[in-house]
């Protein structure tokens, strides 16, 4: 896994968008796996001014969004496809037919949950995911003790998950306890991983993630078995990580990299 430790949460967010925004440009036509959350609003702000200042065409990107709450429909404040068409869809050419977050009013969630699944698949797969993790280590709401296999399906909150994301609601009582979310297995099926993290809430999280052993009590360390995964972190996420002189280090050997001066070689993920 590649890691890369940013100064604070602004330079977290420009940095995510660059790579999106590289992707992007590269493929015009790529497929985007979405998330929401505090973490990824920087990101999203960078994308947008891209669109606006720079004409970042996402005209023909498509775009699946990791999960949503179930109970909550389009137009509820709270509702993830709310989040994205706030932030993100409304302010970027986006074709909003190419956009799909998971429906938190599915009458059948298995057989919506399969359709999610098979999209994604008809669309190619997703060729940049991008995740923020939950100081439980989740990712997407795969919880603790998710299968590492898992696929689209329901899943219980846990209640550090409430208590995390009251915030948004106002009282944990409001907080839908379930939502429909990609698993685990879903995401390691992506072409690329970008993995978001902000504020020193997240350090322990992190660090289990990129330093610790595999293991389904922390999801997000799943991503040790993904042949390209970048995480993004900043100074306060970052503290407890032990190899941090290294990842500065590789940060270095890749600059040099980019800049000529040493041989065009696919390294340091
Ligand atoms: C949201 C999602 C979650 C969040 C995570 C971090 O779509 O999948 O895994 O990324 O809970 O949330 P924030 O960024 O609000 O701390």
């Amino acid at each position: 896994m590649r890691v890369i430790v940013e100064l604070n949460r602004e330079a977290v967010g420009r940095r995510a968008a660059q790579f999106v925004a590289d992707l992007v440009r590269r493929e015009p036509t790529c497929v985007l796996g979405l998330a929401t959350g505090g973490t990824v609003l920087g990101m999203y702000a960078e994308l947008v001014r891209l669109h606006r200042e720079e004409g970042l065409d996402f005209s023909r990107v498509v775009s699946f969004n990791l999960d949503e709450y179930v109970g909550l429909g389009p137009s509820h404040p709270q509702s993830y496809r709310f989040f994205m068409q706030q932030h993100v869809f409304d302010h970027i050419n986006i074709d909003v037919r190419n956009t799909h977050v998971p429906d938190g009013r599915a009458l059948d969630f298995e057989a919506h949950s399969e359709q999610y699944e098979k999209m994604i698949k008809e669309e190619g797969g997703i060729d940049l995911q991008v995740l923020g993790i939950g100081t439980d280590g989740h990712i997407a709401f795969n919880e603790p003790g998710s299968s590492l296999g898992s696929r689209t399906r329901l899943k219980t909150l846990t209640e550090e998950t409430v208590r995390d994301n009251a915030r948004f609601f106002g009282s944990m009582e409001d907080v839908p306890q379930l939502a429909v979310t990609m698993g685990v297995g879903t995401i390691l099926e992506s072409r690329r991983c970008l993995l978001l993290a902000c504020g020193d809430a997240k350090a322990k999280a992190v660090r289990n993630t990129v330093e610790g052993p595999v293991t389904a009590q922390v999801t997000a360390s799943a991503l040790q078995l993904h042949r390209e995964v970048v995480a993004i972190v900043d100074e306060d996420a970052g503290r407890l990580l032990e190899r941090r002189d290294y990842y500065r280090q590789v940060e270095q050997a890749q600059t040099l990299l980019r800049s000529g001066r040493a041989p065009q070689i696919a390294a340091d993920r």
